[in-house]
């Protein structure tokens, strides 16, 4: 017997499929390190990790951008904080690699000839 509640699960996943599908690239999660969990919780409520992960900054600028962060909302225990910041600036220092953007677009990745 087809239930009703069955069309609407069924319409429901039609209309949302097409949202996950669009998140693609799919936002990239925090490195492993004592506060990852934390920053997490803390950081991707508002916008996710990509955001943090494609900056390299300084002590100094990390603390000024969590301090920000915390002034615009961000839920950041006050016993947290410097952990926070020694965290991002470890991982995400002015020392690290340059951030690769991920593609939408597989061809986009491929140099252009000349
Ligand atoms: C209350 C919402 C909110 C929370 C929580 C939040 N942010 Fe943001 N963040 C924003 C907004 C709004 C922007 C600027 C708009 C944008 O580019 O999306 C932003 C932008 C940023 C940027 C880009 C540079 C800049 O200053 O614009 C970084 C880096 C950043 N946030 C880091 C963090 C970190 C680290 C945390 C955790 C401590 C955090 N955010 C938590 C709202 C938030």
């Amino acid at each position: 017997m087809f239930k009703p509640s069955v069309a609407v699960s069924l319409m429901l996943l039609a209309c949302t499929l097409p949202l996950i599908w669009a998140q693609s690239p799919s936002s990239p999660e925090l490195p492993a390190g004592p506060m990852q969990a934390k920053t997490t919780t803390a950081c991707t409520e508002c916008h996710d990790a990509r955001i943090i992960v494609q900056q390299r900054l300084s002590k100094a600028a990390w603390t000024k951008e969590v301090d920000k962060m915390i002034k615009w909302g961000a839920l950041v225990d006050p016993q947290d904080r410097d952990a926070l910041i020694d965290y991002l600036s470890a991982t995400f220092g002015v020392d690290k690699p340059e951030y690769v953007p991920e593609r939408t677009r597989s061809s986009a990745a491929k140099k252009p000839t000349r």
